[in-house]
Protein backbone atom coordinates (compact mmCIF):
# COMPACT_ATOMS: atom_id res chain seq x y z
CA UNK A 1 0.00 0.00 0.00
CA UNK A 2 1.30 3.23 -0.99
CA UNK A 3 1.99 6.51 1.32
CA UNK A 4 -1.29 8.28 0.76
CA UNK A 5 -1.05 11.69 -0.76
CA UNK A 6 -3.52 13.42 -2.02
CA UNK A 7 -1.75 16.10 -3.97
CA UNK A 8 -0.16 13.01 -6.01
CA UNK A 9 -3.40 11.67 -6.52
CA UNK A 10 -4.61 14.92 -7.78
CA UNK A 11 -2.72 14.21 -10.70
CA UNK A 12 -4.21 11.49 -11.76
CA UNK A 13 -7.72 13.21 -12.60
CA UNK A 14 -7.18 15.89 -15.49
CA UNK A 15 -10.47 17.59 -14.81
CA UNK A 16 -9.29 18.67 -11.28
CA UNK A 17 -6.76 20.61 -13.01
CA UNK A 18 -8.90 23.50 -14.95
CA UNK A 19 -9.88 26.82 -14.05
CA UNK A 20 -13.43 27.94 -13.41
CA UNK A 21 -14.36 31.60 -13.53
CA UNK A 22 -10.29 32.15 -13.58
CA UNK A 23 -9.74 30.06 -10.55
CA UNK A 24 -8.39 27.12 -9.35
CA UNK A 25 -11.38 24.55 -9.60
CA UNK A 26 -12.96 23.39 -5.93
CA UNK A 27 -14.66 20.30 -6.78
CA UNK A 28 -17.34 19.86 -3.62
CA UNK A 29 -19.96 18.17 -5.66
CA UNK A 30 -18.93 14.84 -5.45
CA UNK A 31 -22.01 13.43 -4.17
CA UNK A 32 -23.53 14.18 -7.51
CA UNK A 33 -20.66 12.70 -9.74
CA UNK A 34 -16.69 12.06 -8.93
CA UNK A 35 -14.66 12.75 -11.45
CA UNK A 36 -12.53 10.02 -13.16
CA UNK A 37 -8.68 9.05 -12.86
CA UNK A 38 -6.85 8.73 -16.43
CA UNK A 39 -7.50 5.09 -15.97
CA UNK A 40 -10.59 4.76 -16.34
CA UNK A 41 -10.84 7.23 -19.08
CA UNK A 42 -8.44 5.44 -20.85
CA UNK A 43 -9.82 1.73 -20.82
CA UNK A 44 -13.19 3.45 -21.95
CA UNK A 45 -11.13 5.04 -24.64
CA UNK A 46 -9.14 1.39 -25.03
CA UNK A 47 -12.60 -0.39 -25.54
CA UNK A 48 -13.75 2.14 -28.26
CA UNK A 49 -10.45 2.23 -30.20
CA UNK A 50 -9.13 -1.22 -30.45
CA UNK A 51 -11.37 -4.12 -28.78
CA UNK A 52 -15.02 -2.80 -30.44
CA UNK A 53 -17.47 -5.53 -30.59
CA UNK A 54 -20.47 -7.10 -28.54
CA UNK A 55 -21.02 -9.43 -25.75
CA UNK A 56 -21.99 -13.11 -25.28
CA UNK A 57 -23.02 -12.91 -29.27
CA UNK A 58 -20.04 -13.91 -31.11
CA UNK A 59 -17.61 -16.79 -31.80
CA UNK A 60 -15.16 -14.06 -33.45
CA UNK A 61 -12.22 -13.39 -31.66
CA UNK A 62 -13.30 -9.72 -30.67
CA UNK A 63 -16.68 -10.59 -29.36
CA UNK A 64 -14.96 -13.40 -27.08
CA UNK A 65 -11.92 -11.38 -25.70
CA UNK A 66 -14.55 -8.78 -25.00
CA UNK A 67 -16.86 -11.04 -22.95
CA UNK A 68 -14.09 -12.27 -21.15
CA UNK A 69 -13.07 -8.67 -19.99
CA UNK A 70 -16.80 -8.25 -19.41
CA UNK A 71 -17.05 -11.09 -17.32
CA UNK A 72 -13.89 -10.36 -15.05
CA UNK A 73 -15.67 -6.74 -14.39
CA UNK A 74 -18.39 -8.56 -13.21
CA UNK A 75 -15.51 -10.45 -10.77
CA UNK A 76 -14.14 -7.62 -9.87
CA UNK A 77 -17.69 -6.35 -8.77
CA UNK A 78 -18.13 -9.55 -6.67
CA UNK A 79 -14.96 -9.09 -4.93
CA UNK A 80 -15.26 -5.75 -4.07
CA UNK A 81 -18.37 -6.08 -2.26
CA UNK A 82 -17.87 -9.54 -0.96
CA UNK A 83 -20.52 -11.21 -2.86
CA UNK A 84 -20.60 -14.80 -2.51
CA UNK A 85 -20.94 -15.36 -6.19
CA UNK A 86 -20.71 -13.10 -9.98
CA UNK A 87 -23.85 -14.15 -10.77
CA UNK A 88 -25.17 -12.24 -8.04
CA UNK A 89 -23.81 -9.09 -9.28
CA UNK A 90 -26.34 -7.42 -12.10
CA UNK A 91 -25.43 -5.04 -14.20
CA UNK A 92 -28.08 -1.95 -14.23
CA UNK A 93 -27.77 1.72 -15.50
CA UNK A 94 -26.99 2.87 -12.00
CA UNK A 95 -28.78 2.79 -8.46
CA UNK A 96 -31.78 4.62 -9.44
CA UNK A 97 -32.26 1.63 -12.63
CA UNK A 98 -31.13 -1.11 -9.90
CA UNK A 99 -33.78 -0.39 -7.30
CA UNK A 100 -36.18 0.35 -9.91
CA UNK A 101 -35.72 -3.41 -11.31
CA UNK A 102 -36.24 -4.95 -7.65
CA UNK A 103 -39.71 -2.89 -7.13
CA UNK A 104 -40.86 -4.12 -10.31
CA UNK A 105 -39.78 -7.70 -10.28
CA UNK A 106 -39.17 -8.36 -6.56
CA UNK A 107 -42.99 -6.73 -6.57
CA UNK A 108 -44.41 -8.72 -9.24
CA UNK A 109 -43.89 -11.41 -7.25
CA UNK A 110 -44.13 -10.15 -3.71
CA UNK A 111 -45.98 -8.01 -3.09
CA UNK A 112 -49.88 -7.94 -2.65
CA UNK A 113 -52.83 -5.73 -1.77
CA UNK A 114 -52.39 -4.88 1.84
CA UNK A 115 -48.67 -5.33 2.05
CA UNK A 116 -45.89 -2.88 3.63
CA UNK A 117 -42.76 -2.00 2.15
CA UNK A 118 -40.70 0.32 4.47
CA UNK A 119 -38.49 3.24 3.89
CA UNK A 120 -36.77 6.21 5.79
CA UNK A 121 -38.05 9.28 6.19
CA UNK A 122 -34.04 10.67 4.81
CA UNK A 123 -34.42 8.63 1.36
CA UNK A 124 -33.50 10.13 -2.02
CA UNK A 125 -36.59 10.48 -4.67
CA UNK A 126 -34.57 6.72 -6.13
CA UNK A 127 -35.51 5.06 -2.96
CA UNK A 128 -38.99 6.65 -2.74
CA UNK A 129 -40.57 6.56 -6.10
CA UNK A 130 -40.12 3.61 -7.56
CA UNK A 131 -41.36 2.31 -3.69
CA UNK A 132 -44.38 4.27 -3.69
CA UNK A 133 -45.33 3.88 -7.88
CA UNK A 134 -45.28 -0.07 -6.37
CA UNK A 135 -47.90 0.34 -3.58
CA UNK A 136 -50.11 2.65 -5.85
CA UNK A 137 -50.34 -0.38 -8.22
CA UNK A 138 -50.30 -3.22 -5.91
CA UNK A 139 -52.73 -1.66 -3.64
CA UNK A 140 -49.94 -2.29 -0.68
CA UNK A 141 -49.20 0.83 1.74
CA UNK A 142 -45.69 2.55 2.17
CA UNK A 143 -44.47 2.88 5.55
CA UNK A 144 -41.67 6.00 6.42
CA UNK A 145 -39.60 5.23 9.34
CA UNK A 146 -38.63 8.60 11.36
CA UNK A 147 -35.57 10.55 12.09
CA UNK A 148 -34.24 12.78 14.78
CA UNK A 149 -32.98 15.70 14.15
CA UNK A 150 -29.20 14.91 14.28
CA UNK A 151 -30.30 13.10 11.17
CA UNK A 152 -30.25 9.73 12.64
CA UNK A 153 -32.37 6.55 12.68
CA UNK A 154 -32.68 4.88 15.33
CA UNK A 155 -32.62 0.80 14.83
CA UNK A 156 -35.63 0.60 17.27
CA UNK A 157 -37.81 2.61 15.37
CA UNK A 158 -37.41 0.56 12.68
CA UNK A 159 -38.08 -2.93 14.73
CA UNK A 160 -41.34 -1.43 16.09
CA UNK A 161 -43.20 -0.46 12.65
CA UNK A 162 -42.16 -3.78 11.07
CA UNK A 163 -45.22 -5.80 10.97
CA UNK A 164 -46.66 -9.95 9.45
CA UNK A 165 -48.02 -7.50 6.77
CA UNK A 166 -44.03 -6.01 5.86
CA UNK A 167 -42.72 -7.47 2.72
CA UNK A 168 -39.38 -5.46 2.50
CA UNK A 169 -37.29 -2.48 4.10
CA UNK A 170 -35.45 -0.30 1.87
CA UNK A 171 -32.80 2.01 2.91
CA UNK A 172 -29.66 4.51 2.34
CA UNK A 173 -26.79 2.91 3.15
CA UNK A 174 -25.20 6.90 3.51
CA UNK A 175 -27.61 9.69 2.91
CA UNK A 176 -27.14 12.01 0.05
CA UNK A 177 -27.79 15.24 1.66
CA UNK A 178 -27.01 14.74 5.74
CA UNK A 179 -23.81 12.59 4.83
CA UNK A 180 -25.00 9.83 8.18
CA UNK A 181 -23.79 6.28 8.09
CA UNK A 182 -27.01 4.17 8.51
CA UNK A 183 -26.57 1.32 11.30
CA UNK A 184 -27.87 -0.99 8.33
CA UNK A 185 -26.54 -4.49 9.96
CA UNK A 186 -28.43 -3.62 12.87
CA UNK A 187 -31.28 -2.76 10.60
CA UNK A 188 -30.99 -5.52 8.61
CA UNK A 189 -30.16 -8.28 11.56
CA UNK A 190 -33.68 -7.07 12.98
CA UNK A 191 -35.86 -7.35 9.41
CA UNK A 192 -34.08 -10.78 9.52
CA UNK A 193 -35.46 -12.03 12.84
CA UNK A 194 -39.24 -11.27 11.02
CA UNK A 195 -37.96 -12.54 7.87
CA UNK A 196 -37.94 -9.35 6.21
CA UNK A 197 -35.26 -8.73 3.25
CA UNK A 198 -33.22 -5.35 2.92
CA UNK A 199 -32.48 -3.23 0.17
CA UNK A 200 -29.68 -1.17 1.03
CA UNK A 201 -29.11 2.20 -1.43
CA UNK A 202 -25.28 2.33 -1.46
CA UNK A 203 -24.79 5.14 -3.99
CA UNK A 204 -23.68 7.21 -1.34
CA UNK A 205 -21.39 4.79 0.53
CA UNK A 206 -19.33 2.59 -2.26
CA UNK A 207 -17.26 6.26 -2.71
CA UNK A 208 -16.22 6.51 1.05
CA UNK A 209 -16.46 2.47 2.57
CA UNK A 210 -15.58 -0.47 2.66
CA UNK A 211 -18.61 -2.61 2.00
CA UNK A 212 -19.24 -6.50 2.81
CA UNK A 213 -22.69 -7.36 1.49
CA UNK A 214 -22.06 -10.73 3.02
CA UNK A 215 -21.26 -9.65 6.50
CA UNK A 216 -23.71 -6.91 6.16
CA UNK A 217 -26.08 -9.94 5.23
CA UNK A 218 -27.70 -7.63 2.61
CA UNK A 219 -30.47 -8.87 0.46
CA UNK A 220 -29.96 -6.10 -2.09
CA UNK A 221 -26.99 -3.48 -2.40
CA UNK A 222 -27.26 -0.55 -4.74
CA UNK A 223 -24.81 1.50 -6.74
CA UNK A 224 -23.39 3.67 -9.25
CA UNK A 225 -20.39 3.41 -11.00
CA UNK A 226 -19.78 7.29 -11.84
CA UNK A 227 -19.85 8.23 -8.01
CA UNK A 228 -16.90 6.14 -7.50
CA UNK A 229 -15.23 7.53 -10.14
CA UNK A 230 -16.37 5.37 -13.15
CA UNK A 231 -18.24 6.22 -16.19
CA UNK A 232 -22.06 7.43 -16.05
CA UNK A 233 -24.53 4.95 -17.31
CA UNK A 234 -23.77 1.91 -15.45
CA UNK A 235 -24.34 0.25 -11.88
CA UNK A 236 -24.83 -2.46 -9.85
CA UNK A 237 -28.01 -3.99 -7.94
CA UNK A 238 -26.34 -7.06 -6.03
CA UNK A 239 -28.79 -9.41 -5.14
CA UNK A 240 -28.50 -12.69 -3.04
CA UNK A 241 -28.74 -15.79 -5.59
CA UNK A 242 -31.98 -17.07 -3.67
CA UNK A 243 -33.94 -13.74 -4.52
CA UNK A 244 -32.36 -13.78 -8.45
CA UNK A 245 -33.50 -17.40 -8.57
CA UNK A 246 -37.12 -16.75 -7.79
CA UNK A 247 -37.47 -12.94 -9.87
CA UNK A 248 -39.33 -12.75 -12.80
CA UNK A 249 -37.34 -10.38 -15.62
CA UNK A 250 -37.71 -6.93 -15.85
CA UNK A 251 -37.23 -6.03 -19.51
CA UNK A 252 -37.38 -8.17 -22.06
CA UNK A 253 -35.42 -8.53 -25.26
CA UNK A 254 -32.35 -10.00 -26.22
CA UNK A 255 -29.28 -11.91 -24.01
CA UNK A 256 -31.96 -12.63 -21.50
CA UNK A 257 -33.48 -15.91 -22.59
CA UNK A 258 -32.50 -20.00 -23.07
CA UNK A 259 -35.50 -20.73 -25.98
CA UNK A 260 -37.57 -18.86 -27.25
CA UNK A 261 -41.00 -20.38 -29.66
CA UNK A 262 -44.49 -18.27 -29.77
CA UNK A 263 -45.79 -21.06 -27.78
CA UNK A 264 -43.01 -19.80 -24.82
CA UNK A 265 -40.05 -18.69 -24.10
CA UNK A 266 -37.47 -20.01 -21.03
CA UNK A 267 -35.11 -17.96 -19.13
CA UNK A 268 -31.22 -17.53 -19.30
CA UNK A 269 -30.26 -17.89 -14.58
CA UNK A 270 -29.33 -14.70 -13.07
CA UNK A 271 -27.29 -12.15 -13.76
CA UNK A 272 -28.56 -12.38 -17.58
CA UNK A 273 -32.23 -13.02 -17.14
CA UNK A 274 -31.91 -9.28 -15.67
CA UNK A 275 -29.97 -7.99 -18.06
CA UNK A 276 -31.63 -7.37 -21.49
CA UNK A 277 -29.93 -5.59 -24.19
CA UNK A 278 -26.55 -4.62 -25.27
CA UNK A 279 -25.22 -3.37 -21.75
CA UNK A 280 -22.58 -0.49 -21.51
CA UNK A 281 -20.05 -2.62 -22.21
CA UNK A 282 -17.04 -0.10 -22.21
CA UNK A 283 -19.06 1.07 -18.91
CA UNK A 284 -18.63 -2.60 -16.98
CA UNK A 285 -14.98 -2.14 -17.67
CA UNK A 286 -14.42 1.18 -17.01
CA UNK A 287 -16.58 0.45 -13.56
CA UNK A 288 -13.69 -2.51 -12.71
CA UNK A 289 -11.14 0.03 -13.77
CA UNK A 290 -12.23 2.41 -11.07
CA UNK A 291 -12.55 -0.28 -8.14
CA UNK A 292 -9.14 -1.31 -9.39
CA UNK A 293 -7.76 2.22 -8.73
CA UNK A 294 -9.47 2.39 -5.12
CA UNK A 295 -8.26 -0.86 -4.33
CA UNK A 296 -4.81 0.36 -5.08
CA UNK A 297 -5.45 3.07 -2.61
CA UNK A 298 -7.23 1.61 -0.03
CA UNK A 299 -9.83 2.03 1.75
CA UNK A 300 -8.16 1.95 5.28
CA UNK A 301 -6.67 5.25 4.17
CA UNK A 302 -9.58 6.51 2.16
CA UNK A 303 -11.82 6.29 5.44
CA UNK A 304 -8.75 8.14 7.60
CA UNK A 305 -8.24 11.26 5.58
CA UNK A 306 -12.09 11.88 5.02
CA UNK A 307 -12.70 11.85 8.33
CA UNK A 308 -10.32 14.18 9.14
CA UNK A 309 -11.29 16.29 6.19
CA UNK A 310 -15.05 16.18 7.46
CA UNK A 311 -14.00 17.27 10.89
CA UNK A 312 -11.98 20.08 9.94
CA UNK A 313 -14.46 21.21 7.34
CA UNK A 314 -17.49 20.83 10.03
CA UNK A 315 -15.09 22.67 12.22
CA UNK A 316 -14.60 25.44 10.09
CA UNK A 317 -18.20 25.68 9.59
CA UNK A 318 -19.24 25.36 13.18
CA UNK A 319 -17.51 29.01 14.04
CA UNK A 320 -19.27 30.64 11.85
CA UNK A 321 -22.78 32.01 13.72
CA UNK A 322 -24.76 32.50 10.19
CA UNK A 323 -24.04 29.03 9.01
CA UNK A 324 -26.22 25.33 10.79
CA UNK A 325 -25.17 22.47 9.70
CA UNK A 326 -27.91 19.66 8.54
CA UNK A 327 -27.39 16.40 10.21
CA UNK A 328 -25.18 16.23 12.75
CA UNK A 329 -24.88 12.44 13.07
CA UNK A 330 -21.45 11.26 14.78
CA UNK A 331 -21.38 8.76 12.26
CA UNK A 332 -20.72 10.57 8.47
CA UNK A 333 -18.84 10.08 5.53
CA UNK A 334 -17.37 13.21 4.21
CA UNK A 335 -20.66 15.30 3.68
CA UNK A 336 -21.50 18.29 4.76
CA UNK A 337 -25.03 20.33 4.14
CA UNK A 338 -25.58 23.63 5.94
CA UNK A 339 -27.48 26.70 5.50
CA UNK A 340 -27.00 30.43 6.31
CA UNK A 341 -29.68 31.94 8.16
CA UNK A 342 -31.19 34.27 5.88
CA UNK A 343 -30.15 33.30 2.56
CA UNK A 344 -31.34 31.21 -0.07
CA UNK A 345 -28.78 27.99 -0.53
CA UNK A 346 -29.09 29.14 -4.35
CA UNK A 347 -27.88 32.49 -3.98
CA UNK A 348 -24.84 31.36 -1.88
CA UNK A 349 -24.34 28.72 -4.66
CA UNK A 350 -24.24 31.16 -7.26
CA UNK A 351 -21.10 33.28 -5.49
CA UNK A 352 -19.32 30.57 -4.10
CA UNK A 353 -19.21 29.34 -8.13
CA UNK A 354 -17.74 32.95 -9.20
CA UNK A 355 -14.84 31.17 -6.88
CA UNK A 356 -14.59 28.03 -8.53
CA UNK A 357 -15.99 26.44 -5.70
CA UNK A 358 -18.42 23.54 -7.15
CA UNK A 359 -21.48 22.92 -4.34
CA UNK A 360 -24.51 21.35 -5.05
CA UNK A 361 -27.58 23.34 -3.53
CA UNK A 362 -31.23 22.76 -3.60
CA UNK A 363 -33.46 20.02 -1.75
CA UNK A 364 -30.52 16.83 -3.29
CA UNK A 365 -33.73 14.86 -4.52
CA UNK A 366 -34.75 14.87 -1.00
CA UNK A 367 -37.88 16.73 -0.65
CA UNK A 368 -39.94 14.78 2.21
CA UNK A 369 -35.90 15.43 4.35
CA UNK A 370 -36.21 19.29 3.38
CA UNK A 371 -39.78 19.35 4.53
CA UNK A 372 -38.57 17.50 7.84
CA UNK A 373 -36.40 20.28 8.45
CA UNK A 374 -38.48 23.01 6.95
CA UNK A 375 -35.82 24.52 4.95
CA UNK A 376 -36.18 25.01 1.20
CA UNK A 377 -32.79 23.28 0.55
CA UNK A 378 -29.14 23.36 1.51
CA UNK A 379 -25.92 23.97 0.65
CA UNK A 380 -23.64 20.73 0.39
CA UNK A 381 -20.14 19.97 0.14
CA UNK A 382 -19.56 16.55 -0.48
CA UNK A 383 -15.92 15.16 -0.30
CA UNK A 384 -13.72 12.93 -1.73
CA UNK A 385 -10.19 11.77 -1.32
CA UNK A 386 -8.80 13.73 -4.33
CA UNK A 387 -10.01 17.11 -1.71
CA UNK A 388 -7.91 18.96 -0.06
CA UNK A 389 -7.77 21.02 3.86
CA UNK A 390 -6.57 23.96 1.61
CA UNK A 391 -9.61 23.55 -0.84
CA UNK A 392 -11.60 24.03 2.43
CA UNK A 393 -10.06 27.17 3.47
CA UNK A 394 -10.68 28.31 -0.13
CA UNK A 395 -14.05 27.25 0.45
CA UNK A 396 -14.53 28.69 3.98
CA UNK A 397 -13.22 32.01 2.98
CA UNK A 398 -14.96 32.17 -0.68
CA UNK A 399 -18.13 31.83 1.60
CA UNK A 400 -17.44 34.70 4.13
CA UNK A 401 -17.30 36.61 1.15
CA UNK A 402 -20.43 35.65 -0.60
CA UNK A 403 -22.20 36.03 3.18
CA UNK A 404 -21.31 39.40 3.22
CA UNK A 405 -21.81 40.04 -0.11
CA UNK A 406 -25.59 38.59 0.08
CA UNK A 407 -26.25 40.10 3.78
N1 LIG B 1 -28.04 11.74 -6.01
C1 LIG B 1 -27.03 12.64 -6.42
C2 LIG B 1 -26.78 13.73 -5.40
O1 LIG B 1 -27.06 13.54 -4.24
C3 LIG B 1 -27.26 13.16 -7.77
O2 LIG B 1 -26.31 14.78 -5.76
Amino acid sequence: MAIFNPIDIRKDFPTLEQKVNKHNLIYFDNGATAHKPKVVINSIQEYYTNKNSNIHRGVHTLSRQITEAYEQARVTVQHFVNAAFSHEIVFTKGTTDSINLVAYSFGKRFVKAGDEVMISAMEHHSNILPWMQLCEDRGASLKVVPINKAGEIKVEDFTKLITDRTKLVAITHVSNTLGTINPIKEIIHNAHLRNVPVLIDGAQAVPHLKVDVQDLDADFYCFSAHKMFGPTGVGVLYAKEKWLNEMPPYQSGGGIIQTVSFEGVTYAPAPLKFEAGTPHIAGGIGLATAINYINQIGFEQIEKYENELLNYAQSQLHQMEEVEIIGQSEHKAAVVSFIVKGLHPYDVGMILDKYGVAVRTGHHCTQPLMDYYKIPGTIRASLAFYNTFEEIDTFVTALKKAIKMLS
